[in-house]
């Protein structure tokens, strides 16, 4: 992404082989740029934690030592506390899927659930099927264990199941050792997988004998469309991970795995060995959270608030971006992913963009391969305000339109063969 900076590093020849297919996350490469209050940003996929009210917070967390203080700065198990797993387990019915809390591992966030797996099922070579594009977390977490990941498109009904079925086809039954999607409002894509497509990927899944890891952080984030079962409601063999950083912080770093029972123990051997036990603290205070306040009602003005920054970020796209661009209509989470011809490569953009106070993510950086995507950009909507994100959009145009009168210029001239249009 942009210019490469060589940096000696006198350690070089003794990192493990492994670490060379680890790239670094442009969101968060972006993170100093982002912080920046001169800065609009659509980098990174920031909640917007000004809403989560901070007497109830500091309330939960004041709690969580004056009344459960033997607990909450003690080591607990690895599983996590039984009264976090049962609120996980309420929340869980509100969508349909049923369980009990043993059926529930706590993580530090999503994130800690996919590289736990990742460790737990990747020898290297070991194919794995996703999204293309898909979240820049995963692929670092499963890049690690060196994996040979398989990208299957998506279309505005997510991921495209007559390719996933062509692939599980070429690699024939148990080929891949996991199927991993992000069934709503996709990040990067925002698209949603729909009900019947949902059915299909499991029955594939089924005839193929492959596992299914299900993401689901924006999941309650819907700012209309009806609500669409998720995967695991459908089945009980399927991974599913939550967390509680859209719906209450990142900052805890809380998040849950459900998984059939063999798994589940496997992946707790992995956890013991990463970190012995989550923090009892993060349990307790979000157990006070979720019991003690109307966090309801803040998840509510928090989807009003994304949806409000959703119609923004589209009303300017439509005014503000070029004919050649294309982007996606999300009903919910946090993203808006935009695909402009080919012959224009965003990272090259994005330094300009920084000088004219706007960031977004290059698309290649949710590619695997690191080359596809190269024509595309991921926009959060999430956590710029509404008339900052109309201005950003209107910067961001500017240097999209003054390279783009370039390539108009030179395939005019013929020197670049015409787009086709779709
Ligand atoms: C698809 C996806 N999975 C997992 C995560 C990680 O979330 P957590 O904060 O729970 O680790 C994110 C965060 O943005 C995400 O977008």
């Amino acid at each position: 992404m942009g210019t490469a900076r060589v940096v000696f590093d006198r350690w070089d020849g003794r990192y493990a082989e492994r670490m060379a297919n680890v790239r670094s996350s442009a969101v968060r490469d972006l993170f100093a740029a982002a912080s920046r209050p001169d800065i609009i940003s659509f980098s990174g996929g920031m909640p917007a934690v000004d809403h989560v009210p901070a007497e109830a917070a500091a309330m939960a967390a004041h709690d969580a030592i004056m009344h459960e203080r033997e607990c909450a700065l003690q080591y607990g198990s690895s599983e996590g506390r039984p009264e976090i797993r049962s609120i996980i387990t309420e929340l869980m019915a509100e969508n349909g899927i049923r369980l009990s809390p043993d059926d529930i591992v706590v993580t530090a966030g999503a994130q800690q659930a996919l590289d736990l797996l990742a460790k737990t099922f990747l020898d290297p070579g070991d194919v794995i099927i996703t999204e293309g594009p898909t979240y820049v977390g995963a692929l670092q977490a499963f890049s690690a264990y060196e994996p040979d990941i398989r990208c299957i498109p998506m279309d505005d009904d997510g991921m495209r199941i007559d390719q996933l079925e062509a692939e599980l086809r070429k690699l024939g039954p148990r080929g891949a050792k996991f199927i991993y999607t992000i069934p709503n409002f996709q990040n990067p894509a925002g698209v949603t997988l729909s009900a019947e497509r949902r059915r299909r990927l499991l029955e594939l899944a089924r005839e193929y004998d492959i596992l299914v890891i299900e993401d689901d952080p924006y999941g309650r984030l819907r700012f209309e469309g009806g609500h669409v079962k998720p995967l695991r409601a459908l089945d009980d063999e399927v991974i599913y991970l939550g967390t509680f950083s859209k719906i209450f912080a990142p900052g805890l770093r809380l998040g849950w795995m459900v998984a059939p029972k063999p798994i589940r123990a496997k992946v707790l051997l992995a956890k013991q060995a990463a970190d012995l036990c989550g923090s009892a603290f993060a349990q307790v205070t979000a157990e006070r959270y979720f019991m003690g306040t109307r966090w309801r009602r803040v998840l509510q003005g928090l989807s009003r608030t994304y949806a409000e920054r959703r119609d923004a970020m589209l009303e300017a796209l439509d005014e503000h971006f070029p004919a050649e661009a294309r982007w996606t209509h999300p009903e919910g989470g946090f993203f808006v992913w935009v695909e402009f011809p080919s012959f224009l490569d965003t990272g090259q953009l994005l330094a300009e963009a920084v000088e004219h106070g706007v960031t977004f993510v290059p698309g290649d950086g949710f590619f695997p391969d690191g080359r596809s995507g190269r024509n595309c950009m991921r926009l959060a909507f999430c956590y710029a305000q509404p008339e900052s994100i109309s201005e950003g959009i209107r910067r961001l145009a500017e240097v999209i339109e003054d390279r783009l009168e370039l390539y108009r210029a030179f395939i005019a001239a013929g020197a670049i063969p015409a787009p086709e249009v779709a």
